[in-house]
């Protein structure tokens, strides 16, 4: 940021908090001495807060306890002062019923714990799915200068000489298993060699897939999300990670100087060439707008349509990894791939332009990152379909299901709830075949609620034994990253609040067309609207609590899923806090 005025220290927001000559500073610092700071230690100097999102619970962020020290080590050799603030952990693994009922949670979490400590700049410590996105939702909203430390994937999963893929495999086993076609020993072999190390998921899950958004976007150090979390790099990111915050305090350098609308377009495009997960389309457009850019499906439909899945790594890709991926040349190599579509001038953490980060990435395995000639799918990951179903929209990943499903009729056979699809799913008597279109509903924000991840219906135990691996599947849920098939999600309205979904009745015809991005029940106008007429309203799911509110304001899939009083357009900023 050559050129731009430097803070100085009396301009620093902890000042107000250690610096007056008054008695409730004389409470702060005497509480600091407390700790045994000297006040050399602070006065002066930015102080640093640092969101860890460690917790018993979240082996994704395991080495987060010790890493963090890394972190305040390049703090403190910057000159800044380190205070650690625990956050709201979100363990994708453990948490009930669904991760996504408290990603903005965690976002208020985040947003509050700045809001109200004497802190200057940020350091984010996430990876595992929302822990991105609800990190980089409050620091935006908070708009203190912030930078990203990515978790990192995992090493890659080993069973009997077999690479295994987070979730990807554990479905594709669990199939083989409901066909007989492995032993019990196997799978609990199998349990144990899929997760071999700390750090996120490492197929391109939401996990991998929501760091690389975080990079893109501006607000990592360059190449950090695709480093393995076990890689000694990743202890030498960190410690850089906590320099550079320092600097960029006394630069000023905001998330809002940093994440424009050429920035989200870019997230957008390298979302689909690394064969996103459908999660990306959420937390992408709930982002951009805490940022205050107007940034919809529209935006990802026009990119689908113009770039290439270039990343070869699963679910999308067949073989490999994210560690082959950092071996191959990480996210700078596939963004130098691409570099013509993308807006090279948007502004960094580096207080330098992507352009220039990126400048020189070099790709080691061209089987990885492939050329835009040698494409693994010819067009974007994602597809938004509309049509009578779904008015507001829906995704399809057709990058990772089977090409024949991509433009397919059949019959519904709807499911109310998740429940009553697991008692009958595995029945040898229902009435199923590979062209039968699956359906869930009120299983999206309101009706999930959360909008839980359960739309890779499981393909029903008659149809498995019988060798089918794919069928198309309809609801308003959302589904794993790490997931793949003729999945269609996110279908918006929501059955819950009477969206199209809640009218569909088994043995309704149902046709997609992915290249006419066309989603129909064949049912008539006026059938549609006599079962209108005879729909009642569910229950609320909350009577009290932080379930209430969550379904109170959530807004729908196509909106980013934020709650409407945290979203920008909401009202005025939120004042700094008076200190009296
Ligand atoms: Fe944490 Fe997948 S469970 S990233």
């Amino acid at each position: 940021m050559t050129g731009s005025k430097r803070k100085t220290p009396d301009a620093l927001r902890s000042a107000r908090w250690f610096a007056p000559d008054d008695l409730r500073a004389f409470g702060h610092r005497s509480r600091a001495m407390q700790m045994g700071y000297a006040p050399e230690e602070w006065a002066g100097r930015p102080v640093i807060a640092i969101l860890n999102t460690w917790s018993d619970a979240q082996p994704c962020h395991m080495h987060f306890k010790t890493r963090v020290d890394d972190v305040k080590r390049g703090i403190l050799q910057a000159g800044g002062f380190p205070m650690e603030l625990p956050a709201l952990s979100l363990s994708e693994s453990f948490l009930k019923p669904t991760t996504m009922l408290y990603r903005n949670l965690l976002a208020m979490d985040a947003e509050e714990l700045l809001r109200g400590h004497p802190v200057d700049g940020v350091v984010l410590m996430g990876g595992c799915d929302k822990t991105t996105p609800a990190l980089l939702l409050g620091a935006i909203s908070m708009g203190l200068p912030t930078i990203y430390l990515p978790a990192g994937p995992m090493l890659r999963g080993n069973w009997k000489g077999k690479v295994l893929g987070s979730g990807s495999d554990a479905w594709k086993y669990w199939d083989e298993r409901r066909a007989g076609k492995i032993s019990d020993s196997d799978w609990v072999d199998v349990e144990a060699g899929i997760a071999r190390s700390y750090g996120t998921c490492m197929t391109m899950g939401t996990a991998a897939t929501m760091m690389a958004m975080a990079e893109t976007l501006g607000m990592t150090l360059p190449g950090a999300s695709s480093i393995p979390a076990a890689d000694a790099s990743h202890i030498r990111m960190s410690a850089e990670t906590g320099r550079r915050i320092v600097e960029m305090v006394w630069e000023d350098l905001t998330p809002r100087k940093i994440m424009t609308r050429d920035a989200f377009l870019n997230a957008i495009t390298v979302a689909m060439a690394v064969g996103c997960s459908t999660n990306a389309i959420i937390h992408l457009i709930a982002i951009a707008r805490r940022a205050g850019q107007d940034i919809g499906l529209n935006d990802f439909e026009r990119a689908s349509r113009t770039v290439p899945v270039i990343a070869n790594i699963r679910p999308s890709g067949d073989k490999y990894l994210m560690e082959d991926f950092f071996y191959a040349g990480g996210l700078p190599g596939l963004m130098e791939q691409i570099r013509g579509q993308l807006h090279l001038e948007t502004m960094t953490v580096t207080g330098k332009t992507l352009g220039e980060n990126i400048k020189g990435a070099e790709i080691y395995n061209d089987d990885v990152i492939r050329t835009p000639a040698n494409a693994i799918y010819k067009e974007g990951a994602l597809a938004v379909l509309k049509g009578n179903l779904a008015p507001d929209g829906c995704v399809i990943k057709p990058s990772a299901c089977a090409p024949k499903f991509l433009k397919h009729t059949g019959p519904a056979l709807v499911f109310d709830d998740y429940p009553s699809m697991k008692e009958a799913i595995d029945r040898d008597d229902l009435d199923v075949t590979e062209d039968t279109v699956l359906i869930l509903r009120n299983a999206g924000p309101q009706g999930g609620p959360g909008m839980p991840e359960w739309g890779m219906l499981p393909i029903p135990k008659k149809l498995v034994k019988q060798g089918v691996r794919d069928m198309v599947r309809l609801s308003d849920s959302r589904m794993s990253g790490t997931s793949y098939g003729a999945c269609i999600l996110h279908v918006s309205p929501e059955s819950y609040i009477g969206g199209p979904l809640a009218l569909v009745k088994t043995g309704d015809m149902i046709s997609l067309d992915v290249d006419k991005r066309t989603i129909n029940m064949n049912v008539s106008d006026k059938e549609l609207a006599s079962r209108r007429a005879a729909w009642k309203k569910p229950e609320p799911r909350y009577e009290r609590g932080y379930g209430w509110m969550f379904t109170r304001h959530i807004k729908q899939a196509n909106e980013g899923c934020d709650f409407d009083f945290l979203e920008t357009s909401f009202g005025a900023p939120v004042a700094e806090p008076s200190i009296y």
